[in-house]
């Protein structure tokens, strides 16, 4: 019994712990993607849970649905959705370099966006969501993707 709770103690204290500690916030994008861990993206995930699902089509909450965002074009990726025009004003898609900045700052990357979140200002956590939103139906094939180390193989959905 003790043994056990000795056990998970141990499991707690090594998921605390980054597991590519060279990683830091400020690194380049390209290295935090290849070492990137998309089961911390999960755990990350909670913060963005109030607002976002990430299934196939579980719908909308405060903000859309996420499933496959990565690669889609930016304000589209939920088709009931009601964007504000601050969003939609970003154009394009939701590449690997894009989406850290808007999840770095949301309200820098679109003035006047709806989405009430202060931003991930760890680049290490912010690579862990990427790798995780990959795994979640995204279109991984964008330049700024290529780092990252899960491959479509790896998809599981949530
Ligand atoms: C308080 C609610 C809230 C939280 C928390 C939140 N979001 Fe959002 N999110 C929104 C809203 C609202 C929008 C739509 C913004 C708009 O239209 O201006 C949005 C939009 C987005 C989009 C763009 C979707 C598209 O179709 O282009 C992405 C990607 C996104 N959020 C990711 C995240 C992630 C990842 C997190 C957690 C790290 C997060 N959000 C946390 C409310 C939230």
């Amino acid at each position: 019994m003790s043994l056990s709770i000795m056990q998970a103690a141990l499991l707690m204290a090594c998921t605390d712990q980054r597991p590519h500690a060279p990683v830091s916030s400020d690194t380049p994008l390209p290295q935090r993607l290849a070492a990137a861990d998309p089961t911390n993206g999960a755990r990350l995930f909670r913060q963005c849970a109030a607002c976002h699902s990430l299934g196939v089509g579980t719908g909308d909450r405060d903000g859309p649905n996420l499933w496959a965002v990565l690669g889609a074009a930016v304000a589209t990726n939920s088709p009931r959705f009601a964007y504000t025009a601050a969003l939609k004003r970003a154009g394009g898609r939701w590449t690997c370099e894009r989406m850290d900045a808007w999840l770095a700052d949301p309200g820098r990357f679109a003035p006047g966006s709806a989405m009430a979140f202060p931003g991930l200002s760890d680049g290490a956590d912010r690579a862990d969501v990427i790798a995780l939103l990959a795994q979640s139906g995204g279109t991984i094939t964008d330049a700024s993707c290529r780092a990252l180390a899960v491959g479509p193989d790896a998809r599981t959905g949530m």
